[in-house]
């Protein structure tokens, strides 16, 4: 099975004061997602933001929106982020008693279903789940925060994973989401990620997003999803 490699722009990393200009950046430079980071300041220490962001998201550019929940009690909210735009809704493993639930409350709502684990949640847990799914997201760091430093032991997780996704013979995509660079991408690609979210690496440093986006995606060009 090979995927093609996409790239989600995570907005936690963009300049504020200038979100559509940043969305349109990114768009321009290739992107294929824009990745959308709902924080509660209970599963995760900070507050992001909301709804708002992601309909205002929605009406600057066509690209599937990725939302990011990273909240409890996910399932209060569905049908609201689907509604302002949400193509692909991510809920977290350990918010979630009623993870099936809530997979097929996405589903219906309109939008495809994921679901994420922290670098500590063992694959494993996912083997009754990932039928209903159309994407795993693998945390390479701890939730809550754009700029951190990648976590090796995901990258066994992530192989592990895509040969439990290939006995399946569904097509899941591998969404890979903290310290996601030049550094790091060719390895979690070549272990099975399909999507790699990158925040820092597009919109800090220096470089133009346009610069920034292609080094990440001259990363791994040549390699491939197995
Ligand atoms: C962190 C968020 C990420 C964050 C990634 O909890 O889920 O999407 O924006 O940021 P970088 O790419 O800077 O590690
Ligand atoms: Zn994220």
């Amino acid at each position: 099975m090979t995927l093609p490699v996409r790239i989600s722009a995570s907005l936690l990393a963009a300049d504020f004061t200038r979100l559509g200009q940043q969305i349109e950046q990114a768009e321009c430079a290739g992107v294929d997602w824009i990745h959308v980071d709902v924080m509660d300041g209970t599963f995760v220490p900070p507050i992001s933001f909301g709804l708002p962001i992601i309909q205002a998201a929605r009406r600057v550019t066509a690209l599937p929106l990725d939302v990011h929940l990273m909240i409890v009690h996910p399932e209060r909210h569905i049908e609201a982020m689907v509604d302002a735009g949400a193509a692909w809704v991510t809920v977290h493993y350990e918010t979630c008693p009623h993870l099936h639930r809530v997979v097929q409350q996405i589903r219906e709502a309109g939008a495809h279903p994921s679901v994420a684990i922290n670098p500590a949640t063992p694959v494993c847990l996912l083997d009754d789940i990932l039928p209903f799914v159309d994407m795993v997201l693998v945390m390479t760091v701890n939730p809550g925060y754009g700029g951190q430093r990648f976590v090796d032991t995901t990258l066994r997780k992530i192989g592990d994973l895509r040969a439990r996704i290939e006995s399946l013979g569904r097509e899941i995509e591998i969404e890979v989401d903290g310290g996601i660079h030049a550094g790091t991408a060719p390895d979690v690609v070549t272990s099975g990620a399909s999507v790699l979210v990158a925040g820092t690496a597009i919109y800090g440093g220096s470089g133009s997003v346009v610069a920034n986006t292609a080094a990440l995606r001259e990363s791994v060009l040549g390699e491939t999803v197995r």
